[in-house]
């Protein structure tokens, strides 16, 4: 494996980023950022895309949050710069155009916390511990938190986690809906294989269209988010990919997309 923040491998259309700051938990500095900034614009132009899986180097954690030694001396502006270069990559990595997986493996804080909320899916080991514990270090969450969080887990919840800083264990977090799935520590790998696996087998566009929907759906009156469902939805009829879904079904064949 490389030295790189950024460990990025790949098998059939399937990439895998391993953010690899082990003795720092994978706390998230400006260095290593900038690093999955790139990653993920070269990831925009693969059109051989099919899922990104995201997790930390390590036994003991996915991300530990914001690097805080970094942030420890940091001006105002310098902090509205830091927070602006890490929303920016958050929301790149959550507009790919295929499913985004966080595989938590150990602690998932802060930083850590609000970049899995912005994945498609989170699978969980047993032993993740989750929590926004920046209140203990006398800030709110400044990578999206207080808005992903809100709208995973609603509201009252979300003031909970935040208010409180407390941590939770990864059952709390599937009973919540802030993770999908919980597996044993030993097969988390596996699991999340599995589970891209199922991603993969499925239509592109649709996908893309169902990330987009929903996305900038939340954003939108539901009049509007219901509009723009109605015209995506449309458009897939002059795809490919619905001649061959709706044709696969017909005649009674698996579809190959
Ligand atoms: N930033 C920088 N370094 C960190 C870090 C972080 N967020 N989290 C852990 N580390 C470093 C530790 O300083 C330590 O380094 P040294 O060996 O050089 O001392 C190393 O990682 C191992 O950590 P610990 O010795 O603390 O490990 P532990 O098992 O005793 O504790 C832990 C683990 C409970 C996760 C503890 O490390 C911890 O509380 N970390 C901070 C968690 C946190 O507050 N996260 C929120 C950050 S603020 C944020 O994210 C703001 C935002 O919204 C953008």
């Amino acid at each position: 494996m490389s030295d790189k923040l950024v460990q990025v491998t790949e098998n059939t259309g399937v990439v895998r980023l391993t953010l690899n700051r082990p003795e720092a938990l994978n706390a998230l500095n400006s260095a290593l950022l900038k690093e999955l900034n790139e990653v993920l614009i070269d990831l925009e132009g693969r059109k051989n895309l099919r899922a990104v899986l995201i997790t930390g180097a390590g036994k003991k954690s996915f991300v530990a949050g914001a690097d805080i030694s970094e942030m420890r001396d940091k001006t105002p502006d310098e902090a509205r710069a830091f927070a602006g270069q890490a929303l920016a990559t958050v929301k790149r990595l959550e507009q790919l155009p295929v499913p985004v997986v966080a595989m938590v493996n150990g602690y998932c804080l802060g930083g850590g916390c609000e970049l899995a909320l912005a994945c498609d899916w989170a699978i969980a080991s047993d032993n993740a511990i989750f929590g926004q514990p920046e209140v203990n270090l006398g800030v709110i969450p400044g990578f999206g938190g207080t808005q992903r969080l809100p709208r995973r887990v609603g509201p009252a919840m979300a003031l909970d986690l935040i208010i409180t800083g407390r941590k939770i264990d990864a059952a709390e977090a599937l009973r919540i809906g802030l993770v999908n799935r919980v597996v044993p520590v030993g097969k988390l790998e596996v699991a999340a294989a599995e589970l891209t696996q199922q991603f993969v087998m499925n239509g592109r566009q649709a996908i893309r269209d169902a990330k987009r929907a929903i996305h900038d759906g939340m954003k939108q009156d539901l009049d509007s988010a219901l509009a723009l469902e109605t015209s995506l939805f449309a458009q897939e009829f002059a795809s490919e990919e619905q001649r061959e879904g709706m044709g696969a079904f017909v005649e009674k064949r698996k579809p190959n997309f």
